[in-house]
Formats: structure tokens, sequence, C-alpha cells
């Protein structure tokens, strides 16, 4: 198995072809259109996993802003990570782990917490991710707050060394809001 290449790069850095690329990882990967899917998220870093000039796995960070505690009291600007995804055939290779290594050291140096969704929270634990135990909401643009128990148990943060040192994991977070996927 060769090895694969990281590289990092700004969503304004990559190329119509790049995305096109990036696309048909994801499709493969999440077995559900993507096209749309780099809008919605809005721009980022993207973590490229490169073998023979290919990407066969992605993952990518977008600024978002979280608010913890009852009140939401406590406003978080995090690395929310998107997209993660390796080829199919070339799953179960370490190359996802990889990606989300390169993705951690990003989180670790530039955000006071890192944040995800997923539904595959094992993958995310043996890289140091927390499974929030707390109740999820999404915050809505008038600043109310509204329950999002679909999302309860799947969403995960990282710290950093400029996390509260106090973080409560059991405490309700939220997110704000966005179409289609808030989380
Ligand atoms: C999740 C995904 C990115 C993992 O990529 P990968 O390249 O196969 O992952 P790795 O080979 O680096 O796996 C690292 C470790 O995590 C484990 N792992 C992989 N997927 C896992 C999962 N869904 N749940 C729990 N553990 C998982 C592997 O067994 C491996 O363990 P090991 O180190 O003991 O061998 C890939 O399976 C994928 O693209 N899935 C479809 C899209 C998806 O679900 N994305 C992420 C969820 S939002």
């Amino acid at each position: 198995m060769s090895e694969i290449r990281l590289r990092t790069a700004l969503s304004d850095e990559l190329s119509a072809e790049r995305f096109e690329e990036l696309t048909r990882l994801c499709e493969a990967a999440f077995e559900e259109p993507f096209a749309s899917a780099w809008e919605r998220v809005g721009p980022g870093v993207h973590v490229l996993g490169e073998m023979e000039g290919h990407v066969v796995a992605h993952a990518m960070i977008v600024d978002r802003r979280i608010y913890l505690g009852h009140e939401a009291d406590v406003a978080l600007d995090v690395g929310y990570v998107e997209h993660v995804a390796t080829l199919p055939e070339l799953q179960g290779h370490g190359h996802g782990a990889a990606v989300m290594r390169e993705i951690g050291g990003i989180i670790r140096d530039e955000y006071a917490l890192g944040a995800l969704a997923t539904g595959s929270t094992g993958f995310y634990e043996r890289l140091g991710w927390e499974t929030w135990l707390g109740p999820t909401s999404v915050r809505m643009v008038e600043g109310e707050r509204v329950r999002s128990t679909e999302d309860d148990g799947n969403v995960m943060i990282r710290r950093t060394s400029r996390s509260p040192a106090d973080l409560d994991l059991r405490a309700p977070i939220a997110i704000d809001w966005r179409a289609e996927e808030p989380w």
C-alpha cells in the first residue's frame, strides 16, 4: 500500500476539478449526493490525503459558534469538522485517522474547541474526541433554542489548551442554525 501525502488547502485554493474529485470521493463514501454539500457548510480548511496525485481521504474544518450551559451563556468559536471520508476501496488502512490527526493539530493550534456530529463516534474516540453527553439544540436567528434530540449522543468535541477548564460534557450545547443539517 502506497503512503498517503497530506495536503492542507483553503476552499478558495481548490480548483473546480479538485472539488469534483472531492464530490466523487464523498459520494462514494457517504452513498448520497454531495454536489451541494460544499455550499451548505461554507468555506473552510481542507485536509486532503493524496495517493499518486488522487485524493483518497478528506476532512475539513469550518468556523462555527457553539453555546454552552443552561442559559447558552458561554459562546465559543469552534473548528467544526465536516465531510470526513475515505474512498471505500481504501478504507481500513489508516487514511481516515491520518487526515483526522492533521485536523486535530489545526484545531489544537487555532481554536478554543473542536466539534463535529457523527454516527461513528468510535472512530473519533480513539483520536481524542469526546462524546457530548448533554442535550443538544439549535440556536435560531432570533436567539431562541430548539432541541435537536436526533443529534443527542452524536455530537463530539475535542479539547484544546484554550478550552474552558470547567467544560461540563453533561451541560446543554447549542449551535447556530444553518439550512438542512444544523449539526
Ligand atoms: C469513517 C471513515 C472516514 C474511516 O476512514 P478509514 O480510512 O477507513 O479509517 P482508518 O483506517 O483510519 O481507521 C482508523 C481506526 O478506526 C476504526 N474505524 C473506522 N471506521 C470506524 C467506525 N465507523 N466506527 C468505529 N471505528 C471505526 C478502524 O477500525 C481503525 O481502527 P484500528 O486503528 O484499530 O485499525 C470511513 O469509513 C468513511 O469514509 N466512512 C463513510 C463516511 C463516514 O461515515 N464519515 C465519517 C462519519 S461523519
